[in-house]
């Protein structure tokens, strides 16, 4: 199906169950242990053997010896494979280093090889009897080093005359801000189970992205993609570490072909750290330029970042191109070559941190004016791309977000002077910052049977990464059957099942939900033509079919032989025309220690107008993670990097904090009234991102308004406010 004009009425508009809370559907399997998470696949035969990884103790130069010797001699080591016996391997086309490297090192702890036994405990006890010298090479490793030099790119995107407009504004800011690099620390690591059968090759594993692993795993292991299987039907978070094929696929691989065995490999924590991927750190110019009455005049985002050779920036101006108005506008990225392990997605990569940035300028800039904040966003809205002015938003609710949560976090009773309102010891404040998110889409397919129960199969390798896929999958096959939740069977996580738009970018609920929505239209069809019913008047609706004056329960539809259809969304052009992006405004209070500048938040609200909202349950809860993610990067996240050895130092949850059940206090979340018949048939958007993008500057924002203390350096780290 393509969708390629706006929708209008279809059956998702009933929101029987579509929009309603339903409780997660994988949730009993889940707080059962039943879920079968990565490692804990087993082959049934108990052939399976065990890998643990060896990794690069520099982070550039080249291996000049390795000694196997006495690692292969240790009790109940089955095979170890490195680059050698690997041979040439190629490389995924979404992968920055080689996966498993040498004898050139690209990064600390790339992975050099994989040492199977028959135990975890044997595998983990050899490899660490890996000898191995290097000739170690200088590195890179100092974002701040690298920065004098990189200036304006042609990629910069310039819209009137910056400079200019810029001089003559009557106020004018020009700061720069600090986001440090940061880990995705999500609880389940990279695992994977991998098998062959023959030639053919299935790996368990957990990732997001299950065609894309396809893809990467068949180059880089020189095989036909038709010849390997990605199964991942529960994933332990992800946050953008398992878009990618990492090393515990292709290291998995490795060793079970060299062991002739089933070969099972988790990543140890630290290799989270330093062997996948990390938001690399970035260093942010802005300059805002305003009249007196408070109308943007001139603006512009410069973001500095570093990575691999081949690898991409951390775009954090994105968003400056479309959050406010303004007719002089600057944005551009520079990116440094570093030495560092690779730089990649991370939630809502690009905004998290450019919001972390921009939302505190805007602040900066609103006391400069004399302007309350919410006023001074408000002032600058705009309705249509300022970069564009043909092309209007699809819908931009920024403004109602603002003045809903206002109303509801009690803002007009928030005192602007900095630093003057005391509970006891504590200084309090609060902040505010606009959260933008865009609204991406992607091709996405599904399968759908109906059999002679009257039950209704959902068959796509969409992922659920602990966002409800399977929930809001099953209320959309619901709705659109004339089913009860309960009649409707999700499978996903598989390579065998039709390739879905996959769980990233904030696309997948909307895309893979809009895919299920076009297979559904074809069963519907297809069931319709099998009764002979006219398909356009046919009513799906308390599991029966009816048209006319007939009626058939859709179990007596399927009774001469299951109906199997299958259907990809695809989307056409329409983001040309109309600019797709998701809106929220995010409020904070905290309390900050006159005396030890100890910062606790003691309430936040999230408003966020995000097309349609699937179901309000799950949509909160990934709302509600995004805020405590905020939180985390407001005060504590930071990889630290030792500049000498290139590696970042705290690879575990120890060092590399992030919010705990007592950093966290009430959490609000408002969803607007919103539905986009722009986006899909759905007529939803994404909000797992947009619950991240801007918290920051929030918390930041309500630090400055309880302390008078301007941090622009991420995280706000109590040293930073004594
Ligand atoms: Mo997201 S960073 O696309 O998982």
């Amino acid at each position: 199906m393509k969708f390629d004009k706006p929708e209008t009425t279809n059956p998702i508009d009933q929101l029987k169950v579509v929009g309603q809370p339903v409780n997660r559907v994988d949730g009993p399997l889940k707080v059962t242990g039943a879920a079968t998470y990565a490692y804990e696949w087993h082959d049934p035969d108990a052939r399976l053997a065990y890998g643990y990884p060896v990794g690069s103790t520099i982070a550039k130069g080249r291996i000049t010896s390795m000694d196997l010797s006495q690692a292969r001699a240790a009790p109940g080591v089955v095979t170890i494979v490195t680059a050698k016996e690997a041979g040439q391997l190629g490389k995924g086309s979404r992968n920055t280093a080689t996966l498993l490297g040498g004898p050139d090192i690209e990064h600390y702890h790339q992975a050099i090889a994989v040492v199977v036994a028959e135990t975890f405990e044997q595998a983990r006890a050899a490899a660490a009897l890996v000898h191995v010298t290097y000739e170690e090479a200088e590195g890179r490793f100092d974002l701040t080093a690298e920065k004098d030099g990189l200036g304006p790119t042609e990629s910069d995107v310039r819209v009137g005359e910056f400079e200019t407009a810029f001089a003559e504004a009557a106020v004018r800011l020009d700061e720069t801000y600090t986001t440090p690099d940061q880990s995705h620390a999500m609880m389940e690591p990279h695992a994977s189970l991998a098998a062959w059968d023959g030639d053919k090759l299935t790996i368990w594993t957990s990732n997001q992205m299950i065609a894309w692993s396809v893809g990467d795993v068949a180059k880089t292991l020189k095989i036909p993609p038709a010849n390997v299987r990605v199964i991942s039907p529960y994933i332990g978070g992800g946050f953008g570490s398992k878009l990618f094929v990492r090393s515990d696929m292709i290291l998995a691989a490795l060793g079970s072909r060299a062991a002739g065995r089933p070969v099972k490999i988790a990543l140890p924590r630290p290799f989270l750290m330093n062997n996948t991927t990390h938001r690399p750190a970035t260093i942010q110019r802005i300059r805002i330029g305003a009249g007196r009455d408070g109308r943007i005049t001139a603006i512009a985002h410069e973001g500095w970042s570093g990575n691999l050779p081949d690898g991409d920036p951390e775009n954090a101006v994105d968003q400056t191109k479309l959050l406010y108005a303004g007719a002089h506008r600057l944005t551009g990225n520079r990116l440094a070559t570093l030495d560092l392990p690779e730089g990649n997605a991370m939630r809502a990569p690009g905004e998290a941190p450019g919001l972390m940035a921009l939302e505190i300028a805007m602040d900066e800039m609103a006391e400069r004016l004399g302007l309350d904040p919410i006023e001074f966003r408000v002032i600058n809205d705009t309705q249509v791309d300022p970069g564009n002015p043909a092309r209007p938003f699809s819908h931009r609710q920024l403004v109602e977000c603002l003045r809903v949560g206002a109303g509801r976090f009690g803002w007009a009773a928030r005192d602007a002077r900095p630093g003057t309102v005391r509970d006891g010891r504590w200084l309090k404040g609060i902040g505010v910052a606009a959260g933008f998110r865009n609204n991406l889409t992607m091709k996405s397919g599904a399968r759908v049977r109906l059999d002679r129960r009257g039950v209704v199969t959902v068959e796509t390798d969409m992922t659920d990464i602990g966002t409800g896929s399977y929930t809001i999958i099953a209320q959309t096959a619901a709705e659109m059957m004339g089913l009860s939740i309960e009649r409707i069977s999700v499978r996903l996580g598989d390579s065998a099942f039709p390739a879905s738009a996959g769980s990233g970018g904030q696309w997948g609920a909307n895309s893979a939900t809009a895919g299920v929505y076009a297979a559904c239209v074809k069963l519907r069809e297809t069931v319709a033509q099998r009764l002979g019913f006219n398909s356009k008047d046919a009513v799906f609706a308390d599991g029966e079919v009816r048209s006319g004056d007939r009626r058939v329960s859709l179990a007596q539809a399927a009774s001469d032989g299951e109906l199997v259809v299958e259907d990809t969304i695809e989307f056409g052009d329409l983001k040309k025309t109309h600019q797709q992006s998701t809106f929220a405004a995010h409020f904070v209070e905290v309390a900050v220690d006159a005396a030890t500048a100890e910062t606790r938040v003691r309430r936040m609200l999230s408003v966020c107008a995000a097309g349609r909202i699937l179901n309000p349950k799950t949509a909160r809860s990934q709302v509600i993670g995004a805020m405590t993610m905020g939180v985390g990067g407001a005060l504590m996240e930071e990889l630290a990097v030792d500049a000498r050895r290139g590696f970042f130092v705290n690879h575990d949850l120890a060092g590399y904090e992030v919010p705990v059940h007592a950093d966290i206090p009430h959490q609000d979340v408002i969803f607007l009234d919103e539905v986009d018949p722009m986006s899909s048939p759905m007529k939803a958007k994404g909000v797992g991102e947009l619950g991240l993008c801007g918290v920051g500057a929030a918390v930041a924002n309500a630090v400055y308004n309880a302390t008078g203390v301007r941090v622009r350096s991420y995280p706000i780290t109590l040293d930073k406010l004594i």
